[in-house]
């Protein structure tokens, strides 16, 4: 046996051990590993059964997925199993930490499976594009019944031990050590327990179509999850090993997808993530209360999150009206989310308790953060942070929810620049999961590392990004709603582009989203910033025409698009008259877009202003960019992201792409340089370790 298995008796039973640290990632090692133990099982006449447990910190978090980009070695998970379910002996799980993925259906192969408190357990493949592989998707049925795994899969579910015993996913909750409850579990044991020896329990064909319309909803219809129920189905229909090849082929197919391989990009690209060579050995400050400056739109959805993470608010606010209307805003939600019966009244309370606004400043200097989220303004931000500083705990750290504005100038009023940072976070604030950690030219590591470390306490995903003018998803964003309002003048109409994009998978399309947004905000900033812009580089006047007649957008019932009462959206004539005139008086010749056209235009924007952050250092990793756009600006994940799907076009195709896109956007377009985004190979290919 190899160093990743090894086998320890307790009496008459196997202790099977999986050390395979950190999480004990089922790879070609223990495969063959467990192969060599169960044969020495079955081979150990002084032996009754054997149970399956994992060293450290958990049973088995999942295969190693840096396997699945390429052929998979035997022996695959499938016959390890089928060796389990082979062996005359009571084979059995005992899990701890988690069981999820093939770990779980390395469980479900087994007789038996026990179940420490806080175990999680479950079949997240559909979220990473695939199906299960090694039967789960015709064991856990035979458990559950066929609705409930439906649910289960196809949602990728982490269930909890409780819920797992309720559901019949594991057969008893462990007590005090695990590897003895386990062996004498084994001891008590009649033989054999094989789950496909079961029959999925019957069940209504109504039923059955109820959970999976939910389903492929919840799911946005990808493949993977009709597919999924499809194979789940399949065990009430066929005989199990007939199911379990055409899952095993399925599954096989999926794994090489596109949008398996974009899944497991992110998923890596999250790991990645959070590995900040700035950051090691830099410990964070510690945090638990915060005051928060502004309980507009953003201060009142930042609260929130605050608040639901179990830490202190302090909201402040300039204005008595302005910090009532905050209040009501927030109190609002947790009442929403009590109707909802997401929360219990009882944990709105205590966490509603642990909100304290006020207008008197003096609170500051008992917080150990303060972010601010006042106007959009320098001289606002500048003057708000003179003021706060010598009232702020003297290791407080001061964060700005700047969207656009210059940290560095921020920070340069301030005594302490090094404990200013960025903490972009977007709205609605309280729902989204990205964060964008800024960190300007005076920014000490320790601000930095706190940062991060809050983010996270706000189960949120944060991103670090240099200071620079709309740090990485502003800026990205603002080149693809540039070049998306080109198309407008060269022939294309909002509705068509939006549904284009939309189509591609965008939560919304660019002039939808500008709608929503308010078109006066941009039209300020335009104003703002027009000393600064390239007299030489193209510009489109419609959206400051419209501006100019009024239509700021859904808040006036026009902006791209009419609005009625319910806020349902239609084409305006007048708009689509506007934007034809602006091209007769530019001289420009209307053609026709194609779907294709504007998406690849499109992305080829997004991907190109991608390569210039990384040319300028904004950020220093291509995968940290496709999590920003995903996460924060509604781009598909099953797209990967606009770095990885440069890198999987052919290089000298999108090359002369962005030539004639550069040429057709005219003066002002600038060019990054798309080959590096196919030197990073590590992003096709997923090739890290799980
Ligand atoms: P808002 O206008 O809804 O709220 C601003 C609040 O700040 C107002 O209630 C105002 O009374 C208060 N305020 C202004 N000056 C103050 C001062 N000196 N002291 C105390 N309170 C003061 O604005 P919103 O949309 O919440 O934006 C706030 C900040 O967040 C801006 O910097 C904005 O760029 C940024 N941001 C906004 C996003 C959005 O989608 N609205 C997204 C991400 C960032």
């Amino acid at each position: 046996m190899n160093t990743l298995i090894t086998l320890e008796r307790d009496g008459n039973v196997a202790l099977v051990y999986i050390n395979n640290p950190p999480v004990n990632a089922g790879s070609l090692g223990v495969r063959q590993g467990l192969l060599e133990a169960i044969k020495q099982v079955e081979d150990s006449s002084d032996l009754i059964g054997a149970v399956l447990i994992g060293a450290g910190k958990m049973f088995i978090a999942g295969s190693d997925l840096s396997e699945f980009g390429k052929p998979l070695e035997n022996p695959q998970l499938p016959e390890v199993i089928s060796a389990i379910e082979q062996c005359s002996k009571p084979i059995i799980a005992a899990i701890h930490g988690a069981a999820l993925g093939g770990g779980f259906e390395l469980a479900l192969g087994c007789d038996a499976r026990v179940a420490c408190e806080g175990s999680l357990l479950g079949l997240p493949e559909v979220t990473l594009g695939m199906i299960p592989g090694a039967g789960g998707t015709q064991r856990l049925p035979r458990l559950t019944g066929i609705p409930k795994a439906i649910e289960l899969i196809c949602a990728g579910t982490r269930v909890s031990t409780a819920d797992a015993l309720a559901l019949g996913m594991i057969d008893a909750i462990a007590e005090g050590d695990l590897a003895s409850f386990a062996a004498n579990y084994v001891r008590n044991m009649n033989g054999k327990c094989r789950v496909r020896d079961r029959h999925p329990q019957p069940c209504d064909a109504s039923q059955i179509e109820l959970v999976s319309a939910k389903a492929l909803k919840a799911g946005k219809n990808r493949p993977q999850v009709r597919l999924a129920i499809d194979a789940v189905l399949n065990a009430a229909n066929q005989p199990i090993d007939l199911a379990l090849t055409s899952e095993r082929e399925v599954f096989q197919q999926l794994r090489m997808s596109n949008e398996a391989l974009a899944l497991r990009h992110l998923f890596f690209a999250e790991r990645q993530s959070a590995k900040r060579v700035e950051l090691k050995n830099v410990e964070p400050q510690p945090v638990s209360r915060v005051a928060v400056i502004g309980a507009g739109t953003m201060g009142s959805g930042i609260s929130l999150a605050i608040l639901q993470a179990g830490l202190d608010v302090v909201l402040l606010e300039q204005d008595e009206a302005a910090l009532r209307r905050g209040q009501e805003r927030i109190a609002g939600e947790y009442m929403r989310r009590v109707k909802a019966g997401r929360i219990s009244q009882a944990q709105a309370d205590t966490e509603l308790s642990r909100l304290h606004a006020s207008t008197d400043w003096a609170h500051i200097a008992s917080v150990h953060l303060v972010i601010e989220a006042v106007f959009e303004d320098l001289t606002v931000k500048r003057n708000l942070l003179r003021q706060i500083e010598p009232l702020m705990d003297k290791d407080a750290i001061f964060a700005t929810n700047t969207s656009y504005l210059d940290v560095d100038q921020i920070a340069e009023v301030a005594k302490y620049p090094q404990r200013v940072i960025g903490l972009h976070f977007f709205s609605p604030a309280n729902v989204m999961r990205l964060v964008e950690v800024v960190r300007g030219m005076y920014t000490a590591a320790e601000a930095l590392s706190t940062g991060f470390a809050v983010v996270r306490r706000l189960g949120k995903l944060p991103i670090l990004a240099n200071n620079a003018f709309g740090f990485i998803g502003n800026r990205i964003y603002a080149a693809y709603r540039r070049e998306c309002e080109l198309m407008l003048e060269e022939g294309a109409l909002p509705a068509q582009i939006d549904a284009a994009m939309e189509s591609f998978g965008m939560a919304m399309g660019p002039f939808a989203v500008a709608d929503m947004s308010g078109l006066d905000i941009a039209w300020r900033m335009r104003q703002a910033r027009s000393p600064l812009r390239d007299g030489n580089a193209r510009y489109v006047d419609i959206p400051d025409l419209l501006c100019e007649k009024g239509h700021f957008g859904r808040k006036t019932g026009s902006g791209y698009y009419l609005y009625d009462e319910q806020g349902r959206r239609s084409e305006d004539p007048s708009v689509s008259d506007l934007i034809v005139q602006e091209s007769m008086r530019k001289g420009i010749e209307r053609r026709a877009f194609s779907r294709d056209n504007i998406v690849d235009r499109a992305l080829l924007t997004m991907a190109n202003e991608a390569a210039l952050l990384l040319a300028e250092g904004v950020t220093t990793r291509s995968s940290d960019i496709d999590l920003v756009m995903i996460n924060g600006f509604g781009f598909p994940k099953w797209e990967g992201g606009p770095s990885f799907w440069a890198a999987r076009q052919s290089l000298s195709n999108l090359m002369a792409r962005l030539e004639t896109m550069a040429s057709t956007s005219g003066p002002g377009f600038v060019k990054g340089d798309l080959a590096m985004f196919h030197h990073l190979d590590a992003l096709q290919q997923g090739a890290s370790t799980a």
